[in-house]
């Protein structure tokens, strides 16, 4: 199989899992990338179960509008049911790295927003320790070279992600080099920089399920 087919076979089990939790008032967190995607365009099969969508980008926001999908103001949802999106790395904790498509703030917010998460990845995605994928921070512009020299005292490699504006405006540092032994007191500390929006790590809210698509089938993964 393809990785586009894997990524395929765990947006087509997303949407299994998450029909029976809606309802017509239902509304759908909804990420971005090409995972994110093949779940979108299977969602618009069963736009009748639920009312809309907070998307996590522009982009998804455009796709599912196109499919017919409303898309509403994240500030005028009190809680969104389930929230779907991939990963550019997942650990046994379900501890993430996201961010690779500079959606990362927003896929934070839905993530904060939403019930429950359900996280679907292509087995290239599985990893024990987080960091071979750069981790990628948002910083706001003014802030980018100073937020880059606190990075490096933290042990990390900072590369400006050039020509990159994110939805907020801001910038992207992809951070090499780190070996994410404790995800959950590194996103913290890295948040704690002054010009830091927030990094990439999903580890004090991780998800809670992974759809994990291999060779052998989508496996339902529940975190250590
Ligand atoms: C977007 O900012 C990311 O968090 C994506 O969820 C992540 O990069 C996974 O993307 P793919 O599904 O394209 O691999």
């Amino acid at each position: 199989m393809t990785q586009d087919q894997l990524k395929q076979a765990v947006a087509r089990a997303a949407i299994e899992y998450i029909k029976p939790k809606l309802f017509s008032d239902s509304i759908i967190g909804v990420g971005t990338g090409s995972t994110a995607n093949f779940f979108i365009d299977y969602l618009g099969e069963i736009k009748s179960l639920f009312s809309g969508a907070v998307a996590s980008s522009d982009a998804s926001a455009e796709r599912l509008k196109k499919l017919g999908i409303d898309v509403l103001d994240c500030n005028s949802v009190s809680e969104l049911v389930v929230y779907v999106d991939g990963a550019d790395e997942s650990n046994p904790y379900l501890h993430l790295i996201k961010g690779g498509g500079a959606a990362l703030t927003r896929e934070k917010i839905v993530r904060a927003v939403s019930k429950e998460f359900v996280c679907i990845a292509d087995e290239s995605k599985w990893v024990d320790v987080l960091g071979k994928f750069p981790l990628p921070v948002e910083v706001i512009p003014m802030a980018r070279s100073y937020v880059a020299r606190e990075l490096v005292k933290l042990g990390g490699a900072p590369v400006y992600r050039d020509g990159v504006v994110t939805d907020n405006g801001n910038v992207i540092l992809d951070v090499f080099n780190l070996q994410i032994v404790d995800p959950v007191a590194l996103e913290n500390r890295i948040n704690q920089i002054t010009g830091v929006v927030t990094n990439g790590l999903f580890a004090a809210k991780p998800a809670d399920v992974l759809l994990l698509g291999t060779k052998d089938g989508v496996k339902t993964l529940l975190p250590r």
